[in-house]
Order: structure tokens, then C-alpha cells, then sequence
């Protein structure tokens, strides 16, 4: 059975990935993560203040990077986290000599001045792409939030600019106010399946019709999920939350749910099905996500 796919150009065995998050931080998780099988890895985010800052982690990073990508077989993605381009762009030549096979840019800021307009917005996440793609050769891939006007166009400019690749999506890590301390606390929550719904929709509706791969990031915990994002047309599929809870190895578990699937549906290759629930497939794909929607908030509740 053929459970290779292409991202970012890059060649992967199987189109399970992991994630950028705590496990990818140092090489003894990046170990567990690959003997786990895992198609690829994207290394947690450095960040542009960090290295504005020149902060000591950025040597350690830059040598676990080196030590993954000498003893891995599999791609080693590089992920900067930044919101305008800097000084700090030059670091991305950094990661490409270090070995990275791609480089992720994690864009995320909150634009807090209520007169910045929306397109202004999206012209400083364009400006960092454009900093950074002249700086590398590597592969470049944009993880991005949902939260534009139009993420489809927001996309497209992306693409039209130089990416290689759309993760989809960002989460959104907003602080808590604890009211015992009466302080403000960083706070995580790890996803649900059901938080694959959001980045589904826009895979379907852009797969096919920008020339750039497609992954999913959100809500993947067992095979179910890995099979539905990539039947609306996702390259590669990755999970962090789940190995945060389950360990590594419930990579492997995926990897073997989805191969047992596709074996009781007589599928011998990805294409048999990948793609299959795409917007580019359907005629009026507006009027299909609409008519879901209200078909939704109209129905009777299942508690009832
Ligand atoms: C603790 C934690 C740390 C993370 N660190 C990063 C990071 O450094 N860079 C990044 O792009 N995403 C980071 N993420 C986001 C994940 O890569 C992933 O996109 C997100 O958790 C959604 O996928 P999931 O539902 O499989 O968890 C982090 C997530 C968690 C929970």
C-alpha cells in the first residue's frame, strides 16, 4: 500500500506529521517522535523576539536542528514565529544551513490598534513572506489563522507571493485571568476533534485551486480525522495535542488506523480518495457551505 505524498515538494513516506510544540523543542523528543514514525517534523517556533533579543536559546535550537536533520531521514521543518518583517529575517539563512528542509512561518499578532485596517493587516504578513522567501532557497510554508475577512484570498495572496505551502490553521493561546491571584495567566487548552471542522471547510474550498500544498493542523487525534482532512484535499496532515496527551507513539497509532482504513475500503493509494470532498469538486460551493449551516442551527438538538 502507497501512503507516500508530496509537501512542499518534499517527498514524505506517509502523510502524518508532527507539529511544532514542546516535543519538537529538543532532540531527545524529536527521537521519540521519529521512531514513532512520523513523515516529518516541525521543530517548535523560535521567535522573532528571541532572536531580536539574541537570546542564548537560539544555539540551542540551531543545534538540536542540526542534530535532527543529520540523524533523520524524514524532513525536519524549521518554524519561525513572527508578525513584521525585522532584523530578525536573516535567521531564516540560519535554519537552512543548519539543515532544515523547510522553513514554517508561524504568523500570528493581534492587530490591537482599532485603526489598522484589515489590509494592512494582511500586507505585514505578506512583507514578512516576502523578507523571508528572499533570503532562503528551502521551501517555505505559512501557518496562518482563520481570522481574516476572506481567509481564502488571504491565501491566495500568500501562494501568488512565494509560499509553497498553507498550514491551516494557527490556534488561537489568549491568557486567562486567574481570579483567585487576580492576575492574568497563560493558558492552553489542547484540541478537540471537533476543532477540525473549521480548517476542513477551508481545505475543501482551496484544494485545487491554488498551486501550493496543503496541511491540517487542528483536532487530529486518531485516524478518523487524518482520513477526513485529507478527503478534502489536505497534502499532509499533523497532530501535536494528541501526542502531548497520548505520547509520541499515538502518532504510529494513526499511521496504522489510516492504513487499515484505507485496506477495508480497498484502497491501494492516497489519490483514491484524497481530494474527494473538495469545494473545486462541487458547483456551487458557497450555497453548499451556507445551506449546511443553516441546516445545523434549523435542526431539531439531539438531546431532545
Ligand atoms: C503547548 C503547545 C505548544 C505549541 N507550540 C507551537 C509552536 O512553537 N509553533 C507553532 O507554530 N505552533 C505551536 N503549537 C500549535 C501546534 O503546532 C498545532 O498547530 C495546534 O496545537 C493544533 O493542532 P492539534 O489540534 O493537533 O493540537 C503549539 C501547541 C501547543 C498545544
Amino acid at each position: 500500500m502507497d501512503l507516500s505524498t508530496r509537501y512542499l515538494g518534499l517527498e514524505l513516506k506517509h502523510p502524518i506529521v508532527a507539529s511544532a510544540s514542546p516535543l519538537t523543542r529538543d532532540i531527545d523528543g524529536i527521537r521519540k517522535l521519529l521512531d514513532a514514525d512520523a513523515a516529518a517534523i516541525v521543530m517548535a517556533s523560535v521567535f522573532a523576539e528571541d532572536i531580536v533579543a539574541n537570546r542564548s536559546v537560539l544555539d540551542e535550537r540551531l543545534e538540536t536542528l542540526r542534530l535532527a536533520s543529520k540523524q533523520s531521514s524524514v524532513p525536519i521543518v524549521a518554524s519561525l514565529n513572527c508578525a513584521r518583517p525585522g532584523a530578525w529575517v536573516d535567521f531564516a539563512t540560519r535554519l537552512q544551513d543548519a539543515g532544515a528542509s523547510a522553513i514554517e512561518l508561524d504568523l500570528y499578532r493581534v492587530p490591537s490598534d482599532i485603526n489598522e485596517t484589515g489590509l494592512s493587516v494582511e500586507q505585514s504578513y505578506v512583507s514578512v513572506l516576502c523578507a523571508v522567501k528572499e533570503k532562503v532557497e528551502v521551501p517555505i510554508a505559512v501557518k496562518l489563522s482563520p481570522y481574516f475577512s476572506s481567509p481564502g484570498n488571504m491565501a491566495k495572496k500568500l501562494v501568488e507571493t512565494g509560499a509553497d505551502g498553507l498550514v491551516l490553521f494557527n490556534r488561537f493561546y489568549g491568557g486567562d485571568i486567574d481570579l483567585d491571584k487576580m492576575v492574568i495567566e497563560p493558558e492552553y487548552q489542547l484540541s478537540t476533534p471537533y476543532d477540525i471542522r473549521l480548517p476542513m471547510m477551508w481545505i475543501s474550498l482551496l484544494s485545487g485551486r491554488l498551486r501550493a500544498s496543503l496541511a491540517a493542523t487542528s483536532g487530529v487525534w486518531t485516524y478518523k480525522e487524518a482520513v477526513k482532512y485529507l478527503m478534502v484535499g489536505a497534502d499532509a496532515v499533523a497532530t501535536t495535542s494528541s501526542l502531548l496527551k497520548e505520547g509520541p507513539h499515538n502518532l504510529g497509532r494513526i499511521i496504522d488506523g489510516l492504513r487499515a482504513w484505507m485496506e477495508g475500503r480497498g484502497y491501494d493509494s492516497l489519490d483514491a480518495f484524497k481530494g474527494r470532498y473538495a469545494a473545486a469538486h462541487l458547483e456551487f460551493p458557497d450555497a453548499f457551505m451556507r445551506s449546511h449551516y443553516s441546516d445545523i442551527l434549523t435542526s431539531e438538538s439531539k438531546d431532545q
